[in-house]
């Protein structure tokens, strides 16, 4: 039966541009989506960029633009990322819409019609210079337990001590460094508290849809289960009423009948989902309202990340529950990406940067090959592997699946004019591969892609065994006087090969639509892209066969990681630039890369960079890109720095030489341990046009301490 499906991917923040993560998650609702299609279900698509919030507002202001201009910006970078990965959202809008003020400010009217809206005065620290209440992230101070100086309110990254703001000694503000004092304000809480919204969340929670699918993952209702218990009377519920309003000066949705109070941007986001559904019905002409009535068959599905749980399993589902709307079906939930396993960060060089991905000229369909092959349906990270994903894409795609074509249609094109023949029982082939399309479509529909894929792979060594088993060659070098029989047999085993390589192509579509498109039309001479069902029709003709993919170079994986001080030149790169370093003026383009936009000497003031002595350095067992400082910056203390220069010195070439660190970079905390600073490094923004890192030092005579200005 043909079934209605609402997908929607998590909304990206509207203040930066799109990263690995991003393009993951859009990959794997993508596939699933088309694969839906495939089966000839009604999917609508839809995304949008997440605008609200004090961050935006606050990136806005420091750039001298009005958040609305800083949104557009970053809305009209999303295609060039969306089209180069083949992900097909059929519409993309933003929280900052008119559909999405009617709705949140609909939604929460309703909310509070059921009694489920109530205001509290809550205290809080302001920022008295900039007139502004400060969230967690925008105080920092003296850790109250082992006096670490700038830690964040809410935490030491130090010794991991965890703290309210208030705890902090000498807290300052981070927007202004003014002593936050604490002041009082009325703020709106949702009341998730109330005992309607455990018992509907615990039902929630364990339930089903429609399709017998449980609306959560097993480890997703383990972790709801924390904060709702089991439902069994004695159970801890730990869920807090939710605080959905802010303070003027904010950007988002002003709540109704409030004034200078605003939506908490985790209110309007989700709602954003229905926003951009509601836009989308208005294009198409479909009556959204109906499409989304409680009760009616549409079914919901949201992909997310596992950091986004918490809003998307309780108070998403509890706000359209008790605003009379139709709830969530299935909440789809994977974890990080990593890149050899590793947690991904530009400082140390494991980054991959989608767009210089693009711009490299890789193909996007080996990605979405490499990340479908690992994803599972449970909550697991998936490891981005430079050395799997050559191998994966060169043995597996490439060497297995490819081959089959390449190598059977030639024969069929030369000495048959591309007609195909099959022998005896063509009917027991046909439900061959139905069959086999079939345990692969209902692996998508599960999300198991990983174990589709090593089905897929499973046929095709079947596939190129049975071929070489039958040595059709040897049967051709013979052909001028080869008996009838011998003709049959030739035309026999490339057409039997054959029709396993569009069963496979079928198989793959949702997964590579581009390359199965051309498979399609110009080796298989269809007019439409396939369907499920076109698995099991067995091919009558071909066209002559085209070249249709290249093998990864490994060097491309090289250039794919950027250095950091590439990672914001490739942001700014011009969108589609094939050569990173082309300079759209025609002028020459200094390290390869064009200057960054105009700062002001207070900017450049902000950053604190200091002479620091290497006092030791030593390789980082496990990583093959760091190296570990120990430096002394003449502050009594040494400091632990990591850094990705380990394929340009050997640790003794740089004990006991001066350097220059930036010293007031937050602490970050890494695999390895905590690294507390930078050290400053020359490298040309291509490394395969000019190799090498340089790390700076200054002239001899400067002191550890000394301040760059
Ligand atoms: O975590 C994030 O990136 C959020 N912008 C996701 C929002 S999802 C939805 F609620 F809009
Ligand atoms: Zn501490």
């Amino acid at each position: 039966m043909s079934r209605t499906i609402f997908v929607t991917t998590a909304l990206p923040y509207a203040n930066g541009s799109f990263h690995i993560g991003h393009i993951m998650e859009y990959i794997q609702a993508d596939i699933w989506v088309r694969s839906m299609r495939m089966a000839g279900h009604t999917v609508h698509f839809v995304g949008a960029d997440d605008t609200h919030g004090a961050p935006i507002m606050l990136k806005a202001e420091s750039e001298g633009i009005t958040p609305q201009q800083l949104v557009a910006r970053i809305a009209a970078e999303r295609p060039q990322y969306l089209q180069g990965f083949h992900i097909e959202f059929d519409h993309w809008h933003s929280t900052d819409s008119p559909e999405n003020v009617e709705l949140s400010q609909s939604i929460y009217r309703k909310l509070r019609e059921a009694g489920l809206i109530e205001t509290r005065e809550i205290e809080q620290f302001y920022d008295p210079v900039k007139g502004m209440f400060l969230a967690d992230r925008y105080i920092k101070g003296e850790c109250p337990k082992c006096h670490a100086k700038d830690q964040y309110g809410d935490s030491c990254e130090a010794c991991g001590a965890v703290y309210a703001p208030t705890d902090l000694i000498d807290p300052y503000s981070t927007l202004t460094q003014a002593r936050p004092i604490l002041k009082t304000s009325e703020h709106f809480f949702f009341k998730l508290s109330d005992p309607r919204c455990v018992q509907f969340l615990q039902d929630w929670t364990t339930g089903s849809n429609a399709q017998g699918h449980k609306h959560l993952q097993a480890e997703v209702l383990a972790k709801t289960r924390e904060w709702l218990g089991h439902g069994e009377g004695d159970d801890q519920v730990n869920l807090g009423d939710w605080d959905i309003s802010r303070d003027a000066p904010y950007f988002g949705i002003e709540i109704p009948d409030a004034p200078g109070k605003y939506f908490y941007v985790w209110l309007d986001a989700p709602v954003g989902y229905l926003a951009s559904l509601k836009a989308y019905c208005a294009k198409l002409g479909i009556d959204f309202d109906t499409l989304l009535t409680p009760g009616n068959a549409t079914e919901q599905v949201h992909f997310i990340g596992k950091d986004i749980v918490y809003f998307h399993a309780l108070f998403w589902p509890a706000m359209l529950k008790f605003a009379g709307r139709k709830t969530p079906d299935q909440l789809n939930v994977h974890g990080f990406i990593t890149v050899s396993g590793e947690k991904m960060s530009k400082s140390r060089g494991t980054g991959i940067s989608p767009l210089r991905y693009l711009q490299l000229g890789m193909n996007a369909e080996w990605m979405r090959y490499y990340i479908a092959a690992k994803l599972n349906a449970r909550v697991e990270d998936i490891d981005f592997n430079p050395d799997d994903f050559v191998a994966r894409v060169n043995s597996d795609l490439v060497g297995k699946y490819i081959n089959i074509a390449s190598r059977a249609a030639n024969f069929i094109s030369k000495y048959f004019d591309g007609q195909l023949a099959y022998p005896g029982d063509a009917a027991a082939l046909s439900a061959h591969w139905s069959q086999a399309a079939e345990a692969v479509r209902g692996d998508l529909e599960t999300r198991e892609y990983g174990r589709a894929i090593r089905e897929i792979m499973a046929h095709a060594d079947q596939i190129n065994q049975a071929f070489d088993a039958a040595q059709p060659w040897l049967i051709a070098k013979g052909l001028a006087d080869a008996d009838p029989a011998q003709r049959a047999a030739l035309q026999h085993i490339c057409s039997t090969a054959l029709a396993g390589f569009k069963a496979l192509t079928v198989m793959l579509t949702p997964i590579l639509p581009v390359l199965a498109q051309r498979v399609a039309q110009e080796l298989f001479g269809l007019s439409r892209s396939f369907v499920w069902a076109d698995a099991g029709e067995l091919p009558a003709h071909i066209a002559p066969f085209k070249h249709l993919m290249q093998r990864v170079e490994p060097t491309m994986l090289d250039a794919l990681f950027e250095l950091p001080a590439e990672a914001a030149a490739v942001a700014a790169a011009p969108a589609q630039s094939s050569a990173p370093a082309a300079d759209v003026a025609g002028g020459l383009v200094p390290g390869g890369e064009p200057i960054a936009a105009s700062i002001t000497i207070d900017d450049f003031m902000k950053v604190d960079m200091r002479v620091a002595r290497i006092i030791d350095c030593a390789r980082v067992e496990g990583s093959t890109k760091l190296l570990q400082l120990t430096l002394d910056l003449g502050e009594g203390r040494h400091r632990n720095i990591f850094s990705g220069i380990q394929s340009a010195y050997q640790p003794e070439q740089l004990k006991g030489r001066l350097t220059v660190v930036v010293a007031n970079l937050a602490p970050r905390k890494m695999k390895f341990g905590i690294s507390e600073g930078m050290v400053l490094s020359a490298s040309h923004f291509d490394p395969k046009a000019q190799p090498g890192i340089y790390v700076l030092g200054p002239e001899s005579g400067a002191q550890p301490g000394m301040r760059i200005r």
